[in-house]
């Protein structure tokens, strides 16, 4: 099969197109034929190994690998078709047309991707395409993790903190949906995306700084790992929550400090990233509080390109690799 590869940490000329052998799937798994996957912030973290929250370094890095990448083929996010499936494997069978997680497995550049059928893999939404399902897991996932954590009410105003960003403008809709007030904060140009997506109030960082602006909040979550802490910590209410998605080793420290002697609650719990939860997202697809955050579908020979679009934040939403030679953007 074809599959992007890379087999040292680098820029993004670094992915090369290969030709490798096709997984099968064991016990358990199932395999995938990859139709779409998304290129995601984390996949660019994970091929250059910069990290901007420097203490992820050494457990990534024992993990991936210390002097070459361990698993040569990235993808932690895609949709695809079921082609096979191993012994003792419910509830997938060949044919079906799913979206999911590959967890720290990876492997979704590739043309087929074997996984544990335990894994986050359930039925595509069917008002999705495949490349729209597939910038769907990570940034939903993530976001209903940290939606649910933070307790939402109605009418609660909830500030989104990288509201453009995969993971953001997931959890702009999803607070949406849970019926809060949201105000989204990312940079100018992605105001009308936001917008689009659900927000009441956008903010532009470039213009404005929301921790300075006297406006307070019930929920503040943050995606940026530059934020200042001190700055979201103040402008909650009284029984205000702060989520932080990029925890600093400060950060960590000084939440234990707001959860002891506030009342104002600090949390960075890493996402799990379970079926039910994406079923959960699906439903919500389904039922259209979740729209599409597709900006552009990146043909596979060029996933060099779609790596740079997400690094240089040149796009507006999700950018999405076609995997294969079928057509990711259709059902
Ligand atoms: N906690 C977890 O479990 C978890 C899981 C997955 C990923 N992550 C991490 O979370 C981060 C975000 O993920 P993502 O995929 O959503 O990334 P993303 O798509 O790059 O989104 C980040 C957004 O934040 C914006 N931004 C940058 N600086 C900002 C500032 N000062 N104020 C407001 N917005 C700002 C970016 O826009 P511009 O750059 O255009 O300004 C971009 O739109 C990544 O670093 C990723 O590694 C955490």
């Amino acid at each position: 099969m074809r599959a992007i590869t890379y087999s040292r940490y680098g820029s993004p000329d670094v992915l090369t197109m290969s030709e490798v052998s096709t997984p099968v799937a064991k016990d358990g798994e199932v395999l995938i034929r990859v139709r779409a996957a998304e290129a995601t912030k984390s996949d660019c973290e994970l091929r250059a190994f910069k990290y901007a929250v420097k203490w992820f370094w050494l457990p990534l890095r024992l993990a991936i690998g210390v002097t070459r990448p361990r698993r040569k083929i990235l993808g932690g996010y895609f949709s695809g078709e079921v082609t096979a499936v191993g012994a003792a494997v419910t509830g997938l069978t060949v044919g079906d047309q799913v979206f999911g997680t590959a967890g720290l497995r990876l492997g979704a550049y590739g043309e087929y991707v074997a996984l544990p059928a335990s894994y986050a893999i359930v039925a595509k939404p069917s008002n999705m395409t495949f490349a729209e399902a597939a910038a769907v897991p990570m940034g939903g996932l993530n976001a209903l993790h940290f939606m649910r954590l933070a307790r939402i009410r109605a009418g609660e105003q909830v500030l989104i903190n990288g509201a453009g960003g995969s993971i953001g403008a997931h959890a702009v809709q999803i607070a949406k949906a849970m019926g809060a007030v949201v105000t989204g904060v990312d940079a100018g140009f992605k105001a009308d995306f936001i917008r689009r997506l659900g927000a009441d109030h956008v903010i532009d960082y470039q213009a404005e700084d929301f921790t300075a602006a006297g406006r307070l909040y019930d929920v503040v979550f943050d995606m940026v790992p530059v934020s200042s802490y001190a700055g979201c910590i103040k402008v909650l209410r009284p029984g205000g929550r702060y989520l932080c998605g990029n925890p600093r080793l400060s950060v960590m420290v000084r939440s234990l400090v707001t959860n002891w002697f506030s009342d104002k609650t600090a949390s960075f719990a890493f996402a799990g990233e379970s079926r039910e939860e994406l079923l959960a997202l699906k439903a919500m697809i389904e039922s259209g509080q979740i729209l599409s955050i597709v900006d552009r579908i990146v043909p596979m020979e060029q996933a060099a390109e779609a790596h740079r679009l997400v690094e240089s934040e040149r796009r507006v939403g999700a950018i999405v690799i076609a995997i294969g030679g079928d057509s990711a953007a259709g059902h």
